[in-house]
C-alpha cells in the first residue's frame, strides 16, 4: 500500500516511516525539509494519486496558541481537501487523551483539528494516545533558560513513540473506524522526572524547574485530568525500558 506521513520525520513519524517501510509499504514522507510546506502547498492533490490513506503526524513548533491553531486548521484542512480531490479512501489522525475535553493552548489545536476532521465527511480514523516517552527528549533539546532545564508540571502514563507508530500502520491497512480504542503506555510517570532522567543519561547535569503551566489545560496537565480511563488499552514498553534502549552511548 501507499500511506503519505505527514510530519514523516517527526519524533512519531520517522517510526511511522520506518514501521510502513518494515511492512512492504510506501511512504511518502510529506514534511518541509522534504519540500511540503503543509501550510501553503499548490498541486498537493497530484501528489496524493494512488495514496492509500493519509497518516497526519505533523506539529508546529511554537509555544503561541494562536499560531498553534492556525496550523492545526490550515494544515488539517489543505490534508482533506487534497485527499478529496486526488479519491484518497482513508485520513489517520493521531490526538491526544483528553485534548478535547481542556481546550487551552497546544490541546486547544488538538481539539480543533478532531472537530475539522470528525466533520469532515470523510473516511477517517482517530487514535487518541498520551505524551510519547519522546517528550523527556524533545523537552531536553529545547535548551535551557538562565542555565535550567524547565519542564511543565504534569502527570502522564507515557507510551514509546514507535508503539504508537506500529499502531497508526496497523490502522492505515485497514478500513477507516471513526474514533479508535484509546491507547497510552503502560504505567504513571511525572514528565518532570522523565525530563531530568533523560538529561542525566544524556550527561546534561543543569538544575530543572518546574512549571504549572497556564490555563484549563495546565490545570488538567497538573491534576491528572491527561491521564488515560481506568482500563485504557495499554502498550507495554515502559519509560525506563526506553531510556536505557534509546540513551545508550549518546552521554555528550
Ligand atoms: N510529542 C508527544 O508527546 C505527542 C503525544 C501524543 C500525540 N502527539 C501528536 O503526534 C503528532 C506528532 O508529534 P511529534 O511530537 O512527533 O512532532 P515533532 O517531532 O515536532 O515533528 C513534527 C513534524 O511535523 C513536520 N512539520 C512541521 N511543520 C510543518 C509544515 N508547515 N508542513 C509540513 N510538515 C511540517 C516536521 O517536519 P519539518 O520540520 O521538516 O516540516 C516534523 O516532521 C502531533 O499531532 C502531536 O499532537 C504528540
Amino acid at each position: 500500500m501507499k500511506f503519505a506521513i505527514a510530519g514523516g520525520t517527526g519524533a512519531v513519524g520517522r517510526h511511522v516511516a520506518a514501521a510502513a517501510q518494515r511492512a512492504g509499504h510506501t511512504p511518502l514522507v510529506l514534511s518541509r525539509g522534504s519540500g511540503f510546506d503543509l501550510m501553503n502547498v499548490d498541486g498537493l492533490a497530484d501528489h496524493l494519486t494512488g495514496v492509500d490513506a493519509v497518516i497526519d503526524v505533523s506539529s508546529p513548533s511554537t509555544l503561541s496558541t494562536k499560531k498553534i491553531l492556525a496550523f492545526f486548521g490550515t494544515v488539517t484542512g489543505n490534508l482533506l481537501t487534497a485527499e478529496r480531490d486526488a479519491g484518497v479512501p482513508h485520513h489517520v489522525a493521531l490526538s491526544i487523551i483528553g485534548a478535547a475535553a481542556h481546550r487551552s493552548g497546544y490541546y486547544a489545536g488538538k481539539a480543533l483539528q478532531e472537530d475539522l476532521v470528525t466533520a469532515s465527511g470523510s473516511t477517517w480514523s482517530m487514535l487518541r494516545t498520551t505524551q510519547f516517552h519522546e517528550f523527556s527528549q524533545q523537552t531536553v533539546n529545547r535548551g535551557t533558560l538562565a542555565g535550567l532545564l524547565i519542564s511543565p508540571k504534569m502527570r502522564t502514563q507515557p507510551i514509546a513513540a514507535a508503539d504508537v507508530a506500529a499502531e497508526l500502520v496497523r490502522i492505515a491497512e485497514g478500513l477507516p473506524r471513526d474514533l479508535e480504542p484509546d491507547l497510552a503506555g503502560p504505567r504513571e510517570e511525572y514528565i518532570p522526572d522523565m525530563v531530568r532522567k533523560y538529561a542525566r543519561a544524556v550527561g546534561k547535569n543543569n538544575p530543572l524547574l518546574a512549571v504549572p503551566m497556564p490555563g484549563a489545560a495546565g490545570k488538567a496537565m497538573r491534576n491528572g485530568g491527561l491521564l488515560p480511563d481506568p482500563g485504557s488499552r495499554t502498550s507495554s514498553q515502559t519509560f525506563d525500558e526506553w531510556l536505557t534502549t534509546t540513551t545508550e552511548g549518546i552521554k555528550s
